[in-house]
C-alpha cells in the first residue's frame, strides 16, 4: 500500500460537531490536541523511515544486523492526561506541547547489548536528528531491575504551513530486556493478584534483571568470539 491512512479526526468536522452539542469552549482544546498528535505522529513516521534505512543498511553492508525489531506506539489521550497530572504540568495545550515529549514512541529491539548504543549512534549521528534527552537505564537500572535507553529526539517535519522540530522517544533495548519489561509490566498493571503474590514475583523479577544482564553480556562475549 503507498499511502496509508491514520483517521485523524478532521478539524473541521469536529468543530461543527462540538458547536452543535454545546461544547463551544472545548474546540480550542480539540483542535491543538489534534494538532499536537498528527505533528508527534509525522515526528514518528519520519525517525521510523530513518531506522528502517538503518536497518536495510546493516543487512546489505554488514553480515550482522543490530535490529531485531521495532514497534511504534502514540500515547493514549487518557495516559497523556495522567502524565501531566502527576508531574504537575499546567493542563493546557501548550503546556503539552512544550513539556510531554513521548507522544510518539519508537520501541528498538536489538539482538545484543552493545548494538542497542550502535543503533543510538547511527541516529543520533545524522545532522537532521538533535537529541533533547538521554536516560541510561542499562548503566543505571531502575529500582524495579528495568534497563532500557530512552532518548528523546527532535527531526524537522515539514508540514503545508511550516517546518516544525518535533519531539520523539525512543526505547532502544535487547531481547532479553524487551521480554522482561513485557512480563514486569503484567505484574504492575493487573490489579487481580494478592499483594503477596506481587511482593513475591517483584523480588524475583528484580533478581531476573540481572541474571539475565549477565546472561546477554555472556552471549555478546560468545558472538564476538565467533566473529
Ligand atoms: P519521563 O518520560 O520524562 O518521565 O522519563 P522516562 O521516559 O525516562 O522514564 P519513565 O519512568 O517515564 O518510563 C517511561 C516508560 O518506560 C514507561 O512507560 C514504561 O514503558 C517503561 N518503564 C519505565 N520503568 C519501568 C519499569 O520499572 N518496568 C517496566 N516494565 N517498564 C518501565
Ligand atoms: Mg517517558
Amino acid at each position: 500500500m503507498i499511502l496509508e491512512r491514520n483517521n485523524f479526526p478532521n478539524v473541521r468536522q469536529i468543530t461543527r460537531e462540538l458547536n452543535r452539542s454545546g461544547l463551544k469552549d472545548q474546540i480550542g482544546d480539540f483542535k491543538g490536541l489534534i494538532a499536537i498528535y498528527q505533528l508527534r505522529h509525522a515526528g514518528a513516521n519520519e525517525i521510523g523511515t530513518k531506522l528502517e534505512n538503518l536497518d536495510d543498511e546493516y543487512s546489505v553492508n554488514y553480515d550482522h544486523n543490530p535490529i531485531h525489531h521495532m514497534e511504534e506506539r502514540m500515547k493514549s489521550v487518557n495516559s497523556l492526561l495522567r502524565k501531566v497530572q502527576k508531574k504537575g504540568y499546567p493542563l493546557t495545550i501548550e503546556s503539552i506541547d512544550k513539556n510531554i515529549h513521548d507522544i510518539a514512541g519508537i520501541r528498538v529491539v536489538t539482538n545484543y547489548i552493545e548494538d542497542i548504543y550502535k543503533v543510538e549512534d547511527a541516529l543520533v549521528r545524522q545532522s537532521d536528528v538533535t537529541l533533547l534527552k538521554r536516560k541510561d537505564y542499562i548503566q543505571d537500572p531502575k529500582p524495579s531491575g528495568y534497563r532500557s535507553l530512552h532518548i528523546v529526539v527532535s527531526v524537522p517535519v515539514f508540514q503545508s504551513n511550516g517546518v516544525f522540530d518535533v519531539p520523539v522517544e525512543v526505547q532502544i533495548r535487547t531481547i532479553g530486556m524487551d521480554m522482561w519489561a513485557s512480563l514486569e509490566h503484567k505484574l504492575r498493571y493487573k490489579t487481580n493478584v494478592p499483594a503477596d503474590k506481587v511482593a513475591k514475583h517483584t523480588a524475583s523479577l528484580q533478581k531476573y534483571a540481572g541474571e539475565l544482564y549477565d546472561i546477554e553480556s555472556r552471549m555478546q562475549e560468545i558472538f564476538r568470539d565467533l566473529k
